[in-house]
């Protein structure tokens, strides 16, 4: 069926639907929250809907349907014509009745069509026309059936593809005799045949000669899924265009051409017009690809459909290669690529477990939603970071499996000493050179084991070095200053200057490349997508332990690898829930260093391995600024289980951690210094509420905080024993002895408030920023979604109800989680009487609410 293209119809037609429709969209669901049947998401209370409904999908798809009922009520369901028949007699035959704007064809069977008027009156004088003859065929000519517009996520037709697959691919694997061998399966169910590879190879042949003709001793290098051994049958081709001989080529010839005057050599008049127009040496990128591009569309066969990606991190020129049924890339500076390729294709070669895990893990990652985005953007891994993962597994197992970088270096011989760009990417270039792993653990424990270790891994606490083969503190990695230390600490200032002035991308996930050591491979990946791939592994892990997984089923059930595969139901890391836990009224704010300034990064990576605390500390600042200064609550330090005191003293002591005493912290409940600061942090019922603080400044904020820490029969036995945070030389201690001291459960610092809530501050929210903003002169508008703006709504919905009486009392928890879980505060709200039940209103505001405004406050904290 040769379709209509709805692109721009948005556009044309803007956001037509009423009111009424959208509310018919959402539907209360009985768990709570509500269900948009059109974009086909849950939203957990009414801010979100409200937010939802005015969100870029929602009016999109809103828009296409309004396009889409347009479309179908003015247009006619016609047959009964000749199989020959073509659009443009359809057109001039319906054209009596009124402008046709469209006819689609039945293409394949040519047995119908559907002819759209531009407007209803065309269509309702055409149905009532008696006959419809045509080529003297007569017509049946009915209105367009309607159609419920329902929304299919592209994510779901492609799992529609996959299941199929799965399907196919459950059936073989249930007939394998063990998990192993399931692994097996699958490597052989998508590798690419060796036809297939051949076909890869004889176009990059091709291209290596077209190319050569347009820029003389280019060389052209795959490098990717197609040669580094974790080929899969739609794997797209990387390529990786060398262009520095041809840059010499091109200052040769310029150079002889210039000492022969008029008369070219042969090597000028070789270069062809494509090189005489581009100094290589001096173009940019997208120039170069430019022409790489147009070399493409002209003089290849076959290639289609070519797209220049020049903002992209790595620009690129993207095609399709018709019959090949092929999709490829090529990049211009990309010698890292090809060198990381080698290095997978090295790993494969040591161990030969490496490749049916990635096979069988890449799979599980797709089908849980945690892996493979199509263009390389989103939040999801790459595959190339999920290999590195699965290595650096393999790297951690007693005995390690593969070596780290570091180690594997030493057997590198000099002929194989590689620098790229200033990076150390020396290692050897065949297996032989590795004396094999003494690791005997079959293929099924070891999927079992990637579970548990990445179920159970400090994600935000920690930089996975494959380099070192060992997860890294994230402190060292905090300042700039710090990564430095890193560098020098990794010998990296041997192999050039190049790396010292660039830092990591810290994020929720942190993946150092094993030879670009300043590039995060997973620095895409948001919150949301880390929490989704430790949940998928702890479930991953727990389906390990039992024996369905590890047996296989006499009575022909599934058993093994195939439970693992079954694609994630919902709520993966693309979709928008919140998990069950995230419901019993607590908030989480997760840590996320790259959302905090400099200064406070600085302070962090000061504090080495008490760094979870002097954040806690910070969050805890901001989190009372958002309920008494944003909110106008009063906020009174509560009692937790025990107050800090000499125990953080005597720990700052042992520590020598003097960095991470903050006046505000350390000056601990009991003492008249925080006496005064914590009567400060109090308003009393219905006094200070209304006096307007427009210039919100954090950091002149006194702490309310009482920190406490929870006594932990555990502390009694770790007392005593605590290992130094530093090592004698200064550097920082091994993330294994910071594990053991963070998994102690000696670090929880807490504390609790006592809060009263004066203002329905969720109620008409939106409305009050809305008319706020326009009420003052656009120069001095706070910033929107700002902590002085959200200052101000609340003063109007305060002052619209003055004398107000108390609405809520709650008592607000704050515990630090971290060690082997991420590091994330966990707010816990305890309500006090709610006679009215508007507490739950509150919560479902603050639970969007609350942790974006905190992190606004942290921003601001010097
Ligand atoms: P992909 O993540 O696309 O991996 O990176 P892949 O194995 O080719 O998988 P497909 O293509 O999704 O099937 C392709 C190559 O790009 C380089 C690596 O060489 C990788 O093998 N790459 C990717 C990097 O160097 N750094 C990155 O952060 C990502």
């Amino acid at each position: 069926m040769q379709r209509y293209t709805l692109t721009n119809s948005y556009i044309v037609f803007g956001l037509n639907t009423t009111n009424m429709e959208l509310d018919k969209d959402i539907q209360p669901v009985s768990k709570g929250g509500f269900h948009c049947k059109l974009c086909d998401v849950n939203l957990p209370n009414k801010a979100s809907v409200d937010d939802h409904l005015k969100g870029r999908k929602h009016q999109k798809l809103s828009s296409v349907r309004a396009t889409r009922k347009a479309q179908e009520q003015n247009s006619l369901f016609v047959s009964g014509f000749v199989r020959q028949m073509s659009q443009l007699q359809l057109v001039d035959y319906f054209q009596q009745f009124g402008p046709v704007s469209e006819v689609i064809m039945d293409k394949e069977k040519g047995v119908y069509a559907i002819v759209e008027f531009s407007e209803a009156k065309g269509m309702e004088l055409a149905l009532s026309h008696d006959q419809h003859i045509l080529d003297n065929q007569t017509l049946r000519v009915k209105p367009r059936e309607k159609k419920e517009f329902k929304y299919i996520p592209k994510k779901k037709q492609d799992r529609g593809n996959m299941q199929l697959s799965l399907e196919r691919l459950s059936q073989g694997l249930c007939q394998a005799a063990s998990v192993s061998e399931q692994m097996q399966r699958v490597v052989e169910s998508f590798q690419l045949s060796d036809n297939e590879k051949k076909v890869r190879s004889l176009l990059v042949e091709l291209l290596q000669e077209v190319f050569t003709e347009f820029f003389p001793e280019c060389c052209i290098l795959p490098f990717g899924s197609s040669v580094n051994t974790f080929d899969i049958h739609s794997c797209d081709l990387d390529l990786f265009l060398d262009l520095e001989k041809t840059q010499i080529f091109q200052a040769r010839a310029k150079g002889s051409s210039e000492q022969a005057g008029e008369c070219q050599s042969e090597d000028a008049r070789s270069e062809d017009s494509i090189l005489s127009d581009i100094d290589l040496s001096t173009a940019s990128p997208a120039e170069v690809l430019d022409l790489v591009a147009a070399v493409l569309r002209k003089c290849v066969p076959g290639v289609h459909k070519v797209q220049v990606l020049s903002s992209a991190r790595l620009p690129v020129v993207k095609f399709s290669h018709q019959e090949l049924g092929l999709q490829g890339d090529i990049t211009i500076n990309n010698k890292l690529a090809v060198r990381n390729t080698r290095f997978l294709q090295l790993c494969s070669g040591i161990d030969a477990r490496l490749c049916p895990l990635v096979y069988s893990i890449r799979y599980w990652a797709k089908q849980k939603q945690l892996a493979g985005n199509p263009f390389g953007g989103g939040p999801l891994l790459n595959n190339y970071a999920l290999t590195l993962l699965i290595i650096f597994f393999l790297q951690n197992r007693n005995p390690p499996i593969l070596l780290a970088v570091n180690l594997l270096k030493e057997f590198a011989c000099e002929e194989e000493e590689c620098v790229i760009e200033g990076w150390d990417c020396t290692f050897p270039s065949q297996p032989i050179a590795v004396p094999p792993s003494k690791n005997t653990e079959d293929l099924c424990a070891l999927m079992a084991g990637f579970f548990s270790f990445y179920g159970e891994f400090d994600f935000a606490g920690t930089v996975i070095s494959l380099r070192d083969g060992r997860a890294l503190p994230i402190t060292g990695f905090l300042s700039k200053e710090a990564e430095k230390g890193e560098e020098a600490m990794q010998g990296l200032e041997k192999a050039g200057g190049s790396s010292t002035s660039k830092t990591v991308r810290l994020g929720p996930v942190n993946v150092l490349d094993p030879f670009e050591l300043c590039h995060n491979v997973a620095g895409n990946l948001n919150e949301r997508t880390q929490k989704a791939f430790r949940r998928e592994c702890e479930e991953a892990a727990k389906y390990c332990r039992s024996l369905q997984y590890q047996r296989k089923s006499t009575k022909g059930k599934v058993w093994g690898l195939v439970r693992l595969f079954a694609p994630h139901g919902g709520g993966g890391a693309m979709q928008g829930s919140s998990g069950g836990a995230e419901r019993n009224l607590a908030i989480s704010i997760p840590f996320r260093a790259a959302a905090l300034p400099d200064t406070v990064r600085s302070q962090l990576h000061s504090a080495k391995g008490l760094f979870r605390q002097l954040w806690f500390e910070k969050v805890c600042r901001a989190v009372v600024g958002v309920f008494r200064d944003v909110l106008k609550c009063s906020v009174t330090p509560s009692d937790g289980p025990e107050k800090v005191g000499a125990r953080q003293e005597e720990e700052e002591e042992e520590t020598g951690c003097g960095a991470v005493k903050d006046p505000g912290i350390s000056a601990h409940a009991g003492t008249a210094a925080e006496d005064a600061m914590l009567a400060d942090c109090t308003v009393p019922a219905g006094e200070n509420v209304h006096e307007t603080n427009n210039n919100y400044n954090p950091d002149t904020c006194p702490s309310s905080l009482s920190l406490s820490k929870k006594c932990n029969p555990q502390d009694t036995v770790h007392k005593g024993v605590k290992r130094p945070l530093s090592s004698e030389d200064g550097s920082l201690a091994s993330p294994e002895n910071k594990k053991q001291r963070l998994d102690s459960g000696i670090d929880h610092p807490s504390a609790h408030w006592h809060c009263l809530l004066w203002h329905r501050v969720w109620a008409g929210r939106r409305k009050v920023r809305r008319d706020l903003l326009k009420s003052l002169p656009e120069a001095s508008r706070p910033e929107g979604g700002g902590v002085e703006l959200e200052t101000q709504v609340t003063e109007r919905i305060a002052q619209e109800r003055l004398g107000a009486e108390k609405l809520l009392e709650f008592t607000l928890e704050a515990e630090v989680l971290g060690g082997t879980e991420n590091t994330h505060t966990v707010l816990k709200f305890i309500p006090g009487e709610d006679h009215t039940g508007i507490f739950q209103d509150f919560f479902h505001f603050l639970e969007s609410f609350l942790p974006k405004m905190t992190e606004k406050v942290l921003e601001k904290l010097e």
